[in-house]
């Protein structure tokens, strides 16, 4: 059996890749693509809530964004440190995120602008990647599928507290309750957008769903999102943003309105309205975080000296 063969044969019985395992390269490649993207989201998906940490309306709000925004820094090391076991260095990934070589959730290039944002990003962009990453938990890559699983476990807290960040303003004064509903209009299509492009306009679907890199494609998962959102509105007593939404009793699924794809490929194209500031806030923050890597450097090697005595 070639190494092809018995790295498919793998595959098809559902057998995890281990980082010593032989991989075709288009394989090392796409993974490395993907989880660094992933990790690349998590780490700038900090920037719009860390904006509103110091405005939180409450003590008992501040700590629990807090708390959000440290687990997204866990979540983008988890996945770093997967990611680094394909062969990349964690230079090469901030270089390729800092100069645009390497993407990150376009949803993260939208403006954080009122409160009710922090309730909408938790309910809707965690609620979108709890969506697929709960499929990717079963990604043939084994560092990737223990990831997500740990992730997981954090990422429906995230969800929940946005949740009821909609809830409390949903039912408050006229004006929380406008507040609610500008932010879900915000961010309703662009959570849609985090799906990718639909499957006919996949580059990557095709060979990620054959190495069940992917195990559900882009649209299957976006649905599963559309489906499950219609109740949360309802039950919030907001509307719904999508005005051809209609529920398909054939389909078993809600029918949904075209997304505009000319607003997602400008925003992954560099053109969003926060694209820049988010780069230039990663690199100042990278920049002024230099003397805590030197210090980490400088204990490794007095360890490793005192060791070799
Ligand atoms: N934002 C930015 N780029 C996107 C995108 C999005 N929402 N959707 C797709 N793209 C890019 C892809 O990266 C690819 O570009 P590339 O070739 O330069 O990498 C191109 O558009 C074509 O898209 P494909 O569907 O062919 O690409 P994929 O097969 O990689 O599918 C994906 C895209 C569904 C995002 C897939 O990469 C994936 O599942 N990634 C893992 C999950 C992830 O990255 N989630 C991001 C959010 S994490 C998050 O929100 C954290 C939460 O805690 C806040």
């Amino acid at each position: 059996m070639t190494p092809e063969e018995n790295f498919m044969r793998k595959i098809e019985a559902g057998e995890k890749i281990e980082p010593k395992d032989w991989m075709p390269d288009d394989y090392r490649k796409n993974l490395i693509r993907q989880i660094s993207q992933h990790g690349h989201s998590e780490i700038i998906g900090m920037q719009p809530e860390g904006n509103w940490i110091t405005r939180a309306p409450s003590l008992r709000r501040k700590g629990i964004l807090l708390s959000k925004v440290q687990d997204e820094g866990g979540h983008g090391l988890y996945l770093y440190s997967a990611v680094e076991t394909l062969g990349i260095s964690r230079n090469e990934l901030i270089e390729a995120l800092q100069t645009g070589t390497a993407k990150y959730a376009s949803i993260f290039n939208y403006p954080a602008q009122t409160w009710g944002d922090m309730g909408a990003i938790g309910w809707l962009v965690d609620g979108a990647a709890i969506v697929n990453q709960v499929s990717l938990q079963r990604t043939s890559y084994g560092p990737y599928a223990r990831a997500m699983i740990r992730i997981c476990k954090e990422e429906s807290f995230h969800q929940r507290q946005g949740y009821e960040i909609m809830v409390t303003l949903s039912r408050g004064s006229a004006a929380q309750k406008a507040m609610a509903q500008d932010s879900l209009n915000r961010f309703y299509w662009p959570a849609l957008m985090m799906f990718g492009p639909h499957d006919s306009e996949s580059a990557h679907s095709a060979r990620s769903m054959k190495w069940k890199i992917k195990r559900e494609t882009n649209d299957d998962l976006r649905q599963k999102f559309v489906d499950q959102t219609v109740k949360q509105i309802e039950v919030l007593g907001l509307e719904h943003p999508d005005k051809d939404l209609k529920w398909n009793e054939e389909r078993g699924h809600y029918d949904f309105g075209e997304i505009d794809w000319d607003e997602f490929y400008n925003v992954i194209n560099g053109n969003g309205h926060a694209n820049r500031q988010r780069i230039e806030h990663h690199v100042r923050a990278h920049e002024e975080g230099e003397w805590v890597r030197e210090a980490m450097h400088a204990y490794r090697d007095k360890k490793r000296s005192a060791k070799q005595q």
